[in-house]
């Protein structure tokens, strides 16, 4: 194999479709379909079914996360388990021929994903809501058999040509707490839970949840939420977007939508009921002052103890006082090893008159 596998240090450095094909004995490889954070998709066909596919190569280790392996294959199995319209069908997974890489083979998705619907499609709102609520349908199903997303993001939302939306990359094997600590380069942390950050938190449908609710902005106005993003009702959306979105996106997975179908059904109230009469003239203008509230630190970092003292203006002496001691130690060493002849200043470089 050549230049396809990786280290902990350097990214994912997919195979051509050639090199690959030459690494799968069931299958023929056509192409390079996309590369993601952590691995790259093709498309191919399984030569004894002679079906189209997707193959999904991922380097079987990543940096320190030793166990990347063994939980991949716990999870592909799982995978291969949901069975649900809006769920991409995972068909087989193993390892190349030479032992490098990982695969998994699942289902062609002819057509687009959500990051294109969002950002180069004119989509009506009624559309995005049924593409919203056919991903509350795929999460429902997968939640009920114990398995969290945990990389929703529009990249993993495929909809095929009759608008039907299949949810890719469920469940996957993700890699764990210790390779985000090592720096190892995860991909957008845009649309994950706090918590999803913190070791110590268990993580469970909720983190989905959250990532909802960064969809949901995102796929309405184009734009990721932040601190200083305006509400959605400011931009012409239904009032009661401001509250779903504020909902599941709550920092405290407590104050959030429990289960998913809580969601589901705010969307349906919002798509089969009118909105709520305006109170006054210019609610649109009104809201614009208000910015969303939401975690503007997504990453759940470690909680710095808090100090007994004022320890900043000690450092600060003590770090001044060395400063002081060395420079005198210095001095003392310059005078004792002072050369007869005084230094002449260099030719090059412009003359700079000592201070008296
Ligand atoms: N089953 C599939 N059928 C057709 N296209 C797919 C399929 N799965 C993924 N793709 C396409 O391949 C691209 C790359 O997918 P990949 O999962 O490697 O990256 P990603 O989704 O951007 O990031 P991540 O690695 O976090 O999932 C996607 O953007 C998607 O358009
Ligand atoms: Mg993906």
């Amino acid at each position: 194999m050549d230049d396809s596998t990786t280290t902990a240090e350097s990214h994912f450095s997919p195979p051509s479709p050639e090199a690959l094909d030459a690494l799968l004995t069931d299958y023929s490889v056509t192409e390079l379909v996309g590369q993601g954070g952590m691995g790259a998709v093709y498309r191919g066909v399984q030569l004894k079914l002679d079906r189209d596919v997707a193959i999904k190569v991922l380097p079987k280790t990543f940096g320190a996360d030793l166990n990347f392996a063994a939980r991949f294959e716990g999870e592909a199995k799982a995978m291969a388990k949901l069975t649900h319209n809006n769920i991409v069908s995972v068909f087989d997974y193993g390892e190349t021929t030479d032992g490098e890489l990982l695969f998994f083979c699942m289902e062609f998705v002819e057509g687009t994903d959500l990051h294109h619907i969002i950002h180069t499609a004119e989509t009506s709102v009624a559309h995005k809501m049924s593409y919203l609520g056919q991903i509350c349908d795929a999460l429902a199903y997968a939640h009920a058999n114990g398995i969290v997303h945990r990389d929703i993001k529009p990249e993993n939302i495929l909809i095929d040509k009759t608008g039907m939306v299949k949810v890719a990359d469920f469940g996957l094997a993700k890699v764990d707490h210790a390779s985000v600590d090592s720096g190892i380069e995860l991909g957008t942390p845009d649309y994950m839970a706090p918590e999803v950050f913190d070791p110590t938190v268990e993580i469970d449908q909720r983190a989905d949840i959250f990532s909802m609710g960064v969809l949901t902005y995102e796929t309405l106005t184009k734009k990721l939420p932040s601190s200083e993003s305006p509400l959605t009702s400011a931009l012409g959306f239904d009032i009661r977007f401001d509250a779903l979105i504020a909902k599941a996106m709550a920092t405290d997975p407590a104050n959030r939508f429990q289960i998913i179908q809580e969601l589901k059904d705010a969307f349906r109230e919002i798509a089969q009921t009118p909105a709520p009469a305006k109170k006054s003239a210019t609610p649109a203008k009104k809201a614009a002052r208000k910015k969303l509230v939401i975690s503007t630190t997504r990453r759940a970092t470690p909680p710095i103890p808090a100090p007994k003292s004022n320890p900043t203006g000690v450092i600060i002496l003590i770090l001044l006082s060395l400063v002081v001691i060395i420079g005198l130690v210095m001095a003392v060493v310059n005078n004792a090893n002072k050369p007869e002849e005084p230094v002449k200043p260099k030719s090059s470089g412009p003359f700079i008159p000592k201070l008296p």
